[in-house]
């Protein structure tokens, strides 16, 4: 039976090192988001895509985010004396529309370790990995679109999309051997390469569908200069041993639409 993405991994364990430097400037003055936490706004891009069970990967000092998305008896206890029924509704139906589970990442050591504190909660199931401060502006919504290419290819999928040349030293970059139907096959993937390395500029946009043996590669993934244990570099292994494994798919890329850092 084909396997089924239920779930996806919000990393929000980081320093928050991404506000202090300018990626995108020019689309970033564009961005209005709303005053909840990015990654509540885009739980329900997920939810829209048939991913009812959230994976929070938490950290120090981040437990507003926690009880952000807790019931609020207060709140509900409010409206309710307040007679305000139609909001009382939203929020219940909101609270319900995904399952929340928190894991802590005891220490911020880079978004394959963010994922690898998940495993348990993932357990042996494909998953989304979504980061919530890279927004995509698409219709339907870019992690549909990534569910129904996986629903295809049943292998991993990853959101790219084109950079000017001069940034791809921001991204994880995608080297891609053919296209077909805008899905590319991936050949391998650099995280943050020096313009002038750069072999294309295919960037990865923070939306991944990944399958569970990406765990084993991260489990063996070193750390990389800065210390950080890299998903790009995890899935770089699992592209390269994809062909001669037999067993695994290789990972694609696929165009969502566009997305603006915050
Ligand atoms: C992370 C990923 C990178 C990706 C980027 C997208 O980098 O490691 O591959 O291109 O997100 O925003 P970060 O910006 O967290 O350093």
């Amino acid at each position: 039976m084909p396997a089924r993405v239920r779930k996806a991994v919000f990393p929000a364990a980081g320093l928050g090192t991404r506000f202090l430097r300018p990626r995108r400037p020019s689309r970033k003055r564009c961005c209005r988001l709303s005053i909840s936490p990015s990654s509540s706004t885009a739980w329900r891009r997920p939810s829209a895509s048939g991913i009812d069970n959230i994976i929070l990967v938490t950290g120090r000092g981040k437990a507003a985010i926690e009880d952000h998305f807790d019931i609020s008896v207060e709140l509900e206890a409010f409206l309710e004396s307040r007679n305000k029924i139609g909001a009382l509704d939203e929020i219940r139906r909101i609270s319900n529309l995904v399952n929340v589970a928190y894991v802590r990442q005891g220490e911020a050591l880079g978004l394959g370790h963010a994922v690898l504190v998940a495993r348990e909660l993932v357990g042996n199931e494909p998953f989304a990995v979504v980061l919530a401060d890279d927004v995509i502006d698409a219709e339907p919504a870019g992690l549909k679109q990534m569910v129904d290419v996986f629903d295809r290819v049943q292998g991993p999928v990853i959101a790219v999309e084109r950079v000017p040349w001069d940034r791809v030293s921001s991204y994880g970059i995608v080297e891609v051997e053919s296209e077909s139907d805008g899905v590319y096959t991936i050949r391998d993937l650099v995280e943050k390469p020096r313009r002038e390395d750069a072999t294309s500029n295919l960037a990865i946009i923070g939306r991944y569908i990944l399958t569970p043996d990406v765990f084993e590669e991260l489990e063996i993934t070193s750390h990389d200069r800065t210390g950080e244990i890299q998903l790009t570099n995890a899935s770089a292994a699992f592209s390269r041993s994809a062909p001669s494994t037999g067993t695994r798919s290789r990972a694609c890329a696929t165009t969502p639409a566009t997305s603006w850092g915050i």
